[in-house]
């Protein structure tokens, strides 16, 4: 079995630091190109402890009359109400590729913007993720997601997935390494994927980053093997 420490919402909340400043980039460059209806329903896909949610994206919001965090992890959703549900502020459980997920019959009046930060690498069926993302936007909405392309952290998955003292661990490590790990031009699949589910492109760029942390024991929390 082998599993990141996405689940542990404590630790990963004092361990965000790359994921929190990537999402305040996107959100510095692309807020204000983004079109702010008074009536502004939001949804954050991934949300994971909330922080990003309730500390980045909340301020950055031009407008907005609900702001819904949906995420995967139970445990992320239970850290992500005890420490920041308010008026209008709510976090829920959700599967954005659940094979009986409909997006309209959970979320029937959809919303006018749509975020993911660091999420969306960690799903394999991307035409699906994409769909379902659509679906939820009303005409005229914004979709604007931030993730992983290709990272060193996936290759060395991949190398101790291969080591014989590793590999019996390591057998579902597809599961975590970004789809567009191995593709030549990401943001050309990432747009068709785009396309393909009835979105526009405004922007999609694949940007080199570097980040470095304060300390082992830094990288160690927020990349922890268990
Ligand atoms: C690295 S965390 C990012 C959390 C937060 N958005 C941030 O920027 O700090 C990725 C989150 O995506 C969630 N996630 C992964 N697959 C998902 C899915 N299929 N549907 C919803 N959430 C998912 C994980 O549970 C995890 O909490």
């Amino acid at each position: 079995m082998f599993a990141g420490n996405m689940h542990k919402a404590q630790l990963y909340s004092s361990a965000n630091a790359l994921q929190t400043r990537d999402a305040a980039a996107a959100l510095s460059l692309y807020r204000d190109a983004m079109s702010w209806p008074d009536e502004c329903d939001v949804l954050d896909v991934g949300c994971g402890s909330g922080d990003v949610t309730s500390q980045l994206l909340l301020p950055a919001l031009k407008s907005y009359s609900s702001l819904t965090g949906v995420d995967v992890s139970q445990q992320m959703v239970k850290y992500a109400m005890s420490k920041y549900q308010q008026p209008n502020v709510t976090f829920r459980y959700l599967d954005i590729v659940a094979p009986d997920f409909r997006p309209r019959d959970l979320f029937p009046r959809g919303f006018h913007k749509v975020f993911s930060f660091y999420c969306l690498h960690w799903i394999s069926d991307q035409k699906l993720a994409f769909s379902n993302l659509s679906e939820l936007l009303l005409p005229g909405g914004e979709l604007l997601v931030v993730f992983l392309a290709s990272a060193p952290l996936f290759t060395i998955y991949e190398r101790l997935a291969k080591d014989s003292t590793w590999s019996r661990y390591m057998k579902d490590v597809s599961k975590f390494v970004s789809p567009y790990q191995h593709v030549a031009n990401p943001e050309d699949e990432l747009k068709s994927h785009l396309l393909d589910s009835g979105l526009q492109v405004k922007d999609c760029k694949c940007i080199l980053q570097h980040f470095s942390y304060p300390s082992a024991v830094a990288l160690k929390s927020n990349y922890i093997i268990q």
